[in-house]
């Protein structure tokens, strides 16, 4: 890919992103988690503002694979074709999401915006590590939190949008499963492989530690960020295992949200 220049640059908090991408006139671009209006209920207001963060992160993905067909033309054939489906599907999650904001009474651009996997993923330079970064990182959280949003949305009495996240999460075990293949067999191939994985996740733990919430700190509506972000996302087990990461990296994973022994205790052998 080409070199990325200094006037694509933005520094956010000491850490370098790529600047945002073109947004229409009605959106409100901002810079730091405390400037969006993320809500911890399910209020009117706050089913709008989860839809039209949810509309504007998928348009985010959609540019984000755009973006690596087109810094990656090399990549081989059935990888470049995957990256295709996939902008098609996140482009049909962002029209169906828009839909749904328009039904419940919300309109693009009532809620500000953040670019944040634009702006980590796109300062890479290899396509393995944006593939590790945005799909294997970003879209593999997806899996867990649409599963839980599904949940959230039935219980708040509303099946319509709750039926919608699980229709997305179909397609996003796709997007995940993909790149862990890929990413597989790039590897088998050329070790540097790893290398590059490395790099791109040393760099997006360089840039949450950097743009993490300080402690107590409250955002533009009121809520306190540390306790916001840091509500229960439990691992969805049976569909990362459909996206086709290992038990050993599910374990990982449920180590880190500090459940280690079950984790432990699956990976044991039945006595
Ligand atoms: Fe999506
Ligand atoms: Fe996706």
């Amino acid at each position: 890919m080409r070199a990325i220049t200094a006037a694509e640059i933005k520094v956010v908090r000491g850490v370098a992103l790529r600047r945002d991408p073109a947004r229409e006139a009605c959106f409100k671009v901002v810079e730091l988690h405390h400037e969006l209006h993320d809500y911890d209920d399910m209020s009117d207001v706050s089913r709008r503002q989860r839809l039209h963060r949810h509309m504007h992160n998928e348009m985010q993905t959609m540019e984000i694979a755009a973006q690596g067909l087109a810094d990656f033309p090399d990549a081989p054939w059935d990888l470049r074709m995957q990256m295709a489906r996939q902008c098609w599907d996140e482009a049909r999650h962002t029209c169906v999401l828009y839909r749904r904001l328009r039904e419940l009474g919300g309109r693009k651009g009532e809620f500000p915006v953040m670019n944040y996997e634009w702006g980590v993923t796109q300062l890479l330079d290899s396509l393995a590590a944006r593939l590790a970064v945005q799909n294997r990182t970003f879209e593999g959280g997806e899996i867990d939190l649409l599963r839980q949003q599904e949940r959230m949305w039935n219980e708040a009495g509303d099946p319509n949008t709750a039926a919608l996240m699980d229709a997305l999460l179909a397609d996003e075990v796709q997007h995940v499963r993909f790149a862990n293949r890929w990413l597989k067999k790039m590897a088998q191939e050329n070790p540097r492989t790893l290398l590059h994985v490395a790099t791109g996740i040393q760099r997006l733990r360089q840039v949450t530690a950097g743009l993490a919430p300080q402690p107590g700190e409250m955002n533009a509506v009121g809520v306190n960020l540390t306790a916001f972000t840091h509500n229960d996302v439990m691992a969805n087990i049976d569909d990362r295992k459909l996206a086709e990461f290992t038990e050993q990296e599910i374990s990982e994973l449920l180590r880190q949200e500090g459940f280690g022994s079950i984790a432990a205790a699956a990976q044991a052998p039945a006595a």
